[in-house]
C-alpha cells in the first residue's frame, strides 16, 4: 500500500494485515486489522507517529523511501504492534528522537532495546513545534496500557489516538465508509481491551472534550472524518447503567444444561428481558465480550466436570472477571451427575465483579418440573431486579 495524504503535509502510512486472526494470542480478529502510522511534514521538522507490527515493517520502510529526514518518532503506546518497528526506522534515520510519556520510557528500552539517549519524554499537555504544525501531547493512561498518550495537531484539528477509538478491520478504505460495521468492530475492540478501564476512559474523554477535533486518526482501522459518533459511542459504553439484558455463556455436555438454558431464555423473553446465548463450544469470544458491555445480568450455564464447572465455563468466568463489565447481577445454572462444587468454584473466580449473586439453579441429570419452575423463578427475579433498577 502506498502512503496516502489525509491532510496538508499529513500522510497515512502503515500496513493492512488482511490475514491476522488473533491478537495477543488471545483476541479473535475476524476481519483482520491495520497498523496505522502517520507522517507529518512540518515547515521545519518532520515527525512519524507510531510504526507498525514488526512482521510488516517492510511496508512502512518502503513508504518512507524518498522521505529526506525524520526528526521525531512519536510513540503513543509501547505495545509492539505500534512501537515494534521503531528500531528499524531508527536504523534508516539515526538522528531521529523518540518522543514518549515518561512511563513509556522504560517499556520502550526494555521491549525494543533502543538506546536511552534516543528518547525524549513529554509531559501531559506539552507541545512540540514542527514549524507550521504544533503537536500537543495528552497523556491518556490505560488506552490501552498505563503509558499511553494521544497527539492533537492544533492547526489541522486532528487527534491521533493510537489504540483509543480504534477498530480491528482490514480495509483499503482509509476513512469510515460503513459506520455500522465500524461501530460493531470498535465496540468489540472496546470490550476486549478497554472495558476494564471504563472509569479511566471517562477521564480521558474529559481531557479531549475541549479540543476542536475534526478528525480522529487511530492506529487500528479506519479514520473518522466525522468523529462525533465514535466519541458518543464510547460515552455510551462507559456509562455505569447497564441495559435490560442477560448474557448466558454456557456449555452442555449431554444436553441437560442446554435444556435448562433454552427454558430459561424463553422465560426471560416472556418476562420482557432481552437475552443473548453464547454456546462456549462454538462462540466467538469477542462477541461474548461485546455483549458484556451492556448486560445487567450474567448467568453462566455449565455441566459438571470432575466435581467442578466445565473448563469452558471457568474460562468464561475468568474472562468476565478480567473484563470487569458493568453487570449488576450474576447467577449459575447447570446440571450434575453425582455432586460437586460448581457454584463455589465459579463464585470464587469473579472477585472483580461487583454483582449481587442470585440463587443458582443446579439440577441432577435432566431438569425436572421443579427445576424448570426454579428457572422460571430466576427469570422472574431478574426481571424484577432490572425493573427496580429502571433498566431499559
Ligand atoms: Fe494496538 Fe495496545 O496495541
Amino acid at each position: 500500500m502506498d502512503r496516502r495524504k489525509i491532510g496538508e503535509s499529513i500522510y497515512w502510512l502503515g500496513a493492512v494485515d488482511w490475514d491476522r486472526r488473533l491478537f495477543d494470542s488471545l483476541i479473535p480478529l475476524p476481519d483482520g486489522t491495520t497498523y496505522n502510522a502517520y507522517l507529518l511534514e512540518g515547515s521545519e521538522k518532520t515527525a512519524l507517529l507510531d510504526t507498525v507490527d514488526p512482521p510488516l515493517v517492510d511496508s512502512l520502510l518502503d513508504q518512507l523511501n524518498g522521505v529526506p529526514k525524520i526528526d521525531f518518532i512519536v510513540s503513543h503506546h509501547s505495545e509492539q504492534d505500534h512501537s515494534g518497528s521503531i528500531a528499524r526506522v531508527l536504523e534508516r534515520f539515526p538522528a531521529a528522537k523518540i518522543i514518549s510519556t515518561p512511563k513509556a520510557k522504560d517499556l520502550l528500552i526494555n521491549l525494543l532495546r533502543v538506546p536511552e539517549s534516543a528518547l525524549i519524554t513529554v509531559g501531559d499537555g506539552e507541545t512540540l513545534s514542527l514549524g507550521d504544525k504544533t503537536l500537543k501531547f495528552i497523556h491518556t493512561p490505560w488506552v490501552h496500557w498505563p503509558e499511553t498518550m494521544v497527539t492533537y495537531v492544533e492547526e489541522d484539528h486532528i487527534l491521533f489516538s493510537c489504540d483509543f477509538f480504534g477498530s480491528h478491520i482490514a480495509s483499503a478504505d482509509l476513512f469510515v465508509t460503513d459506520q455500522g460495521r465500524v461501530y460493531e468492530a470498535a465496540k468489540r475492540y472496546f470490550a476486549e481491551i478497554m472495558m476494564p478501564f471504563r472509569n479511566l476512559i471517562e477521564k480521558n474523554i474529559e481531557k479531549i472534550k475541549s479540543l476542536d477535533i475534526r478528525m480522529i486518526a487511530p492506529s487500528h482501522g479506519q479514520i473518522y472524518d466525522h468523529p462525533s459518533w465514535i466519541v458518543d459511542a464510547y460515552k455510551e459504553w462507559i456509562r455505569d447503567t447497564p441495559k435490560n439484558q442477560v448474557v448466558v455463556p454456557y456449555v452442555s455436555m449431554h444436553g441437560s444444561t442446554k435444556r435448562m438454558v433454552d427454558h430459561f431464555a424463553t422465560a426471560l423473553v416472556r418476562e420482557g428481558v432481552r437475552v443473548e446465548l453464547f454456546n462456549l463450544v462454538v462462540t466467538d469470544i469477542g462477541k461474548l465480550a461485546m455483549a458484556l458491555v451492556d448486560a445487567a445480568t450474567i448467568v453462566v450455564g455449565t455441566s459438571t466436570v470432575l466435581a467442578g464447572p466445565h473448563p469452558l465455563a471457568a474460562y468464561a468466568a475468568f474472562l468476565a472477571n478480567a473484563l470487569r463489565p458493568k453487570a449488576k447481577f450474576l447467577s449459575i445454572i447447570g446440571s450434575y451427575g453425582w455432586g460437586g462444587k460448581t457454584v463455589e468454584t465459579l463464585a470464587g473466580m469473579i472477585p472483580n465483579l461487583k454483582v449481587e449473586v442470585l440463587d443458582p439453579v443446579l439440577c441432577k441429570g435432566l431438569p425436572s418440573e421443579s427445576d424448570l419452575k426454579a428457572l422460571d423463578s430466576l427469570a422472574s427475579t431478574i426481571s424484577r431486579k432490572h425493573k427496580e433498577n429502571k433498566l431499559s
